[in-house]
């Protein structure tokens, strides 16, 4: 409508006016993903996000995801601006993560390698040896046992007793989770399953053990995009945010894609398979940002310089 497109005239203008580049995640909403692609920015799994922001040009990087994006990008690239749509879209993996209990727990056990998932807090991260994403967690904790380590993993216990199957590593978990993928139920997956017979089922790690157990293929928000493309199945069950809809639907629009179902609906489901912190992202505040300059990510400086470290291990290991 006229109001959208207003915004959007307005923010393809500001972003070139300020030499700045959208940044989305697939989580957001289609209107800011197709935005982000429009002016040629990326749409993106969380580790590519890191990369893009690290390499592009641009002098300001925004970013249209959550709070832990923002910060990486600020932390990998500190002489850029960083600016977000809004500064509240956190993620309940970091709430679940304060750094003082979470350092405390570490020190108890020094001789261990500590392993973060990239959603978490500047603070987290300086304090861990390791920054992961679900797209490469399971190739570094392999490499982790190659060199003989054991580990303390945090915050996502899903993801890590996914890992912990996979790989047989010696891992203390921290005990936090993600509200979206936490309410996915096997046996409403089993019930569409007859159904669909012929559908694969694609689940993102975040989500509890019983629903990973049935997935066909397990992996980042990138690395389940690339299934739905590579597999022959005609139809996909999808355990994630349904924002991932929009690029499996542009990239193969012939087949179907069915949302897995949630522990309940409307009023009974908290997330209802969409996280409220990346729905925060919206054309009208992302515009005020660029416009009034607000929204700026600022990562302490002390704390940035220990963050990075963990950050570049994890984008060379990548590269
Ligand atoms: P991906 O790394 O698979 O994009 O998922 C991260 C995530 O949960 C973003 O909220
Ligand atoms: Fe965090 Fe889950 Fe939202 Fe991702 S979907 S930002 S893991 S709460």
């Amino acid at each position: 409508d006229a109001e959208k497109s207003h915004y959007i005239s307005k923010i393809k203008q500001l972003l070139k006016q300020q030499d700045a580049v959208l940044v989305a995640h697939y989580y957001t909403d289609e209107i800011i993903q197709a935005l982000a692609e429009e002016t040629g920015g990326c749409v993106a799994d969380s580790l590519e996000m890191a990369r893009f922001g690290n390499q592009h040009s641009a002098s300001t990087l925004v970013v249209a995801g959550v709070r832990f994006m923002g910060e990486t990008a600020k932390i990998l690239t500190p002489e850029k601006r960083v600016i977000m749509p809004t500064l509240e879209a956190t993620c309940s993996l970091d709430i679940g993560c304060p750094i003082d209990e979470f350092s405390a727990f570490c020190d108890q056990y020094p001789d261990r390698k500590v392993v973060v998932y990239a959603n978490t807090s500047a603070a987290v991260k300086a304090r861990a040896d390791w920054v992961v994403t679900s797209s490469i967690a399971l190739e570094i904790v392999e490499h982790l046992i190659d060199e003989g380590e054991e580990l303390i993993w945090a915050p996502d216990k899903h993801l890590g007793s996914y890992i912990q199957k996979q790989t047989g590593a010696d891992m203390l978990m921290w005990d936090s989770a993600c509200i979206v993928h936490e309410e996915f139920k096997a046996k409403g997956i089993l019930d569409l399953k007859q159904l669909y017979p012929d559908a694969a089922v694609l689940v993102h790690p975040e989500s509890p053990a019983s629903v990973v157990d049935m997935a066909d293929v397990v992996g980042s928000t990138s690395q389940l995009i690339k299934a739905s493309q590579t597999l022959s199945n005609p139809a996909f069950i999808v355990a994630t945010d349904r924002g991932i809809f929009y690029k499996m639907r542009q990239l193969t629009p012939h087949k179907e894609f069915i949302e897995a179902p949630t522990a309940g609906s409307g009023a009974t489901c908290r997330s209802c398979a969409h996280c409220p912190w990346m729905a925060m992202n919206q054309l009208e505040n992302l515009a005020t940002a660029l416009e009034q300059g607000t929204n700026t990510i600022d990562v302490d400086s002390a704390l940035a310089e220990k963050a990075m470290i963990p950050l570049r291990r994890m984008l060379g290991f990548a590269a």
